[in-house]
C-alpha cells in the first residue's frame, strides 16, 4: 500500500461520509480555507453538492478511489456500524487519516479499529459545537481528540489545523475520558432539553431571564435529531448512569419539597395536627 502526504501542507482532499446537517456544516468552512471536498452519503445531496463545488459520490467504491488525504465520518451514531460495513474499505489505494466526529468516542474508536485495515490512520474527534452555536464561527469552542493510531503526523497535524484556525480550544484527551465528561455535560444538558420538550414550555409575556434560558435550551435540544440524541444514550456508557442520578435527583427535591410542606403545616397549624 502506498503512503503519501497531502497534497500541500495546507491543502487537503477530504471526503466526507454523511452529508447531513453537520456535515454539511462542516464543508462550509473548509471550503472557506482552501481544502478540495468530496461526499458521499445514504440520501442523494448531489445539486446540494453542486451548487458547493463539492464533488458528490453515489459510488462508494469510486469516492473510497478518488485519493482521499483525509475521509471525514459525519454520519449519525446510530448508523456507524451499518455505514462502515457497508463500505469496500479494501479499495482504499493509500494509507488515508480517517476521522469521525461522533457526538460519541469510545463506540466509534472501537468500530473504525475492527472495520478499517491496519494500514488507515484513526483520529477520533468531537467539535463541541453545531450548525446553530458556531454559526458565527468556531472561536473558542472546544474540539476534543484522541490520536488512536497516527503514523502520519503532517496530514494529522494539517486536518486538525482546520479547526485550531478558527480559534476552537483543542483539547486532546482520551475517548473514555471525553464520554465520562460528555454524559456529565452534554447528555444532562440534551436530556433537560427534551424534558423541557415534552412540558411543551413556551413563552410567556411575564418570562424570567432563567425561564428564557430553558426555552432556548428546548429549542436547540429539539434541533438536533432524534437519532442523535439517543446515540449519545445508547453508545455512551457512562449515560446510563447519569440517567439514573438525574431521576434520583428529582425525586429528592421532590421529596425536599414535600418534608418542607408538612414541616409548615405543622408550625401553622399545631393543633389541627394533633386531631
Ligand atoms: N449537529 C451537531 O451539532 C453535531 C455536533 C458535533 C457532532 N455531531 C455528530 O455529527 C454526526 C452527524 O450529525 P447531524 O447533526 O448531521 O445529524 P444525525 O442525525 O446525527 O446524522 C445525520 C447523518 O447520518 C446519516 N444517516 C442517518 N441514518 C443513516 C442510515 N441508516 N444509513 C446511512 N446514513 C445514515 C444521514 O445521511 P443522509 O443525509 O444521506 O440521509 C446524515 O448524513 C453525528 O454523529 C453527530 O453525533 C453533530
Amino acid at each position: 500500500m502506498a503512503v503519501s502526504s497531502p497534497s500541500s501542507s495546507s491543502t487537503l482532499k477530504i471526503g466526507i461520509i454523511g452529508f447531513g446537517p453537520f456535515g454539511q456544516f462542516l464543508a462550509k468552512t473548509m471550503i472557506k480555507q482552501g481544502h478540495i471536498l468530496r461526499a458521499t452519503s445514504r440520501t442523494d445531496h448531489s445539486q446540494l453538492c453542486h451548487r458547493s463545488g463539492i464533488s458528490f459520490f453515489s459510488d462508494k467504491r469510486a469516492f473510497l478511489e478518488a485519493d482521499n488525504d483525509v475521509i471525514l465520518i459525519s454520519t449519525s451514531i446510530l448508523s456507524l456500524s451499518e455505514v462502515l460495513n457497508s463500505l469496500p474499505v479494501h479499495c482504499l489505494q493509500r494509507r488515508t487519516l480517517i476521522a469521525d466526529v461522533l457526538s460519541v468516542k469510545e463506540y466509534p474508536r472501537n468500530v473504525l479499529l475492527q472495520v478499517l485495515p491496519e494500514e488507515m490512520d484513526v483520529l477520533c474527534t468531537h467539535p463541541m459545537f453545531g450548525p446553530e452555536s458556531g454559526q458565527n464561527g468556531w472561536k473558542d469552542f472546544a474540539f476534543v481528540y484522541e490520536k488512536v493510531r497516527i503514523r502520519d503526523e503532517a496530514t494529522c497535524s494539517s486536518f486538525l489545523r482546520i479547526f485550531e484556525s478558527e480559534g476552537c480550544k483543542m483539547l486532546e484527551m482520551s475517548c473514555e475520558e471525553h464520554d465520562k465528561v460528555a454524559a456529565k455535560s452534554q447528555f444532562l444538558t440534551h436530556t433537560i432539553g427534551r424534558v423541557l420538550s415534552e412540558l411543551e414550555i413556551q413563552s410567556t409575556s411575564m418570562n424570567t431571564k432563567g425561564f428564557e434560558t430553558l426555552i432556548r435550551l428546548k429549542e436547540s435540544s429539539v434541533n438536533d435529531s432524534f437519532d442523535l440524541f439517543s446515540g449519545l444514550y445508547i453508545h455512551n456508557r457512562f449515560a446510563k448512569q447519569e440517567l439514573l442520578d438525574l431521576e434520583a435527583a428529582f425525586e429528592k427535591v421532590k421529596h425536599k419539597l414535600q418534608q418542607k410542606m408538612e414541616e409548615v403545616q405543622l408550625e401553622q397549624s399545631p393543633n389541627e395536627s394533633k386531631l
